[in-house]
């Protein structure tokens, strides 16, 4: 049975109870709109753990002014009812007011590995990320944490706040659920019209072409980079905010390919924006 838990008591001594009885607990993060992804991060938490916990809150503070906050899908029937199907143990299910209660005057910053890509693109997103991700650790206590891949910088923002804020959980990556055509399954595909989505798909294919392109043939980066943008301009994409060769870890730029680097874009489709990243080899 689904526990759906909405205050910090009740979240606090149901965790305390498992604790107590020796169970390992998993957290996985989410903002609801739940999908195959966030299943395979609930399926993967269940063989890590004994019990598994899934947030849904949909954090106002990592959506910029023009984002989609108030259109973010919220099925929360839905939701529940794939958390129940997956045996998820608890929905800890806060609202803003838990979350962010008057007089909250706390802001978490990660430097470095926030300042390109989407941190450059989307400023201030990932000191919501980092802020909220900290609340939901220390609330939930986990043992273990899980994020996917899909959204790569976010992964490694969350890595380095661990660490350095020496917070006793292990961060575990789960690499990204795709469509059988290469789309990386996202919450935000369900905005895509019938005539977007083969678009969408391009970019997974544009990533893969490039690297291949990069490896293979040994093309130069920046032409390779470059290259793709175009592409996914001339598939149909309005925007391109980035195609980027970064360093897995840091994700700092790489001019020159390397074997372990992170190829990652972000680019608009009408008014959605679609991310996607892959490892070169
Ligand atoms: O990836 C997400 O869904 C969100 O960014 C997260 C990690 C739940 C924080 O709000």
């Amino acid at each position: 049975m689904l526990l759906e838990l909405t205050s910090l008591d009740t979240l606090f001594a149901t965790v305390r109870a498992w604790r107590q009885a020796g169970q390992r607990v998993a957290l996985v993060p989410t903002m609801g709109a739940l999908h195959a992804g966030h299943m395979a991060l609930v399926e993967h938490a269940r063989t890590l753990a004994d019990r598994v916990v899934v947030s849904i809150f949909v954090n106002p503070t990592q959506f910029g002014p023009n984002e989609d906050f108030s259109r973010y899908p919220r099925p929360l029937d839905d939701d529940r009812a794939l958390l129940t199907l997956h045996n998820a143990d608890a929905l800890w299910l806060p609202d803003v007011a838990t979350m962010y209660p008057q007089g909250f005057a706390t802001s978490v910053h990660v430097s470095g590995v926030t300042e390109t890509l989407d941190g450059a693109a989307r400023p201030g997103h990932f000191d919501g990320v980092a802020t909220v991700v900290s609340k939901l650790l220390n609330q939930v206590q986990p043992d273990i944490a899980l994020f996917g891949e899909k959204d790569y910088q976010q992964l490694c923002v969350i890595k380095r706040l661990v660490v350095d804020m020496n917070m006793p959980v292990e961060i575990i990556a789960v690499p990204t659920l795709r469509e059988t055509d290469g789309l990386a399954l996202s919450s935000r595909n369900r905005y895509l019209s019938e005539a977007q989505r083969p678009v969408a798909t391009r970019m997974n294919q544009v990533l893969r072409h490039s690297a291949f392109v990069m490896r293979e043939e040994g093309r130069p980066v920046a032409e390779t980079l470059e290259k793709a943008q175009r592409f996914l301009l001339d598939a149909g994409f309005s925007n391109v905010d980035y195609v980027a060769l970064c360093d897995s870890h840091s994700l700092a730029p790489l001019e020159n390919y390397r074997r372990d680097a992170r190829l990652l874009a972000a680019a608009r489709l009408g008014t959605t924006r679609l991310i996607d990243n892959i490892a070169v080899e």
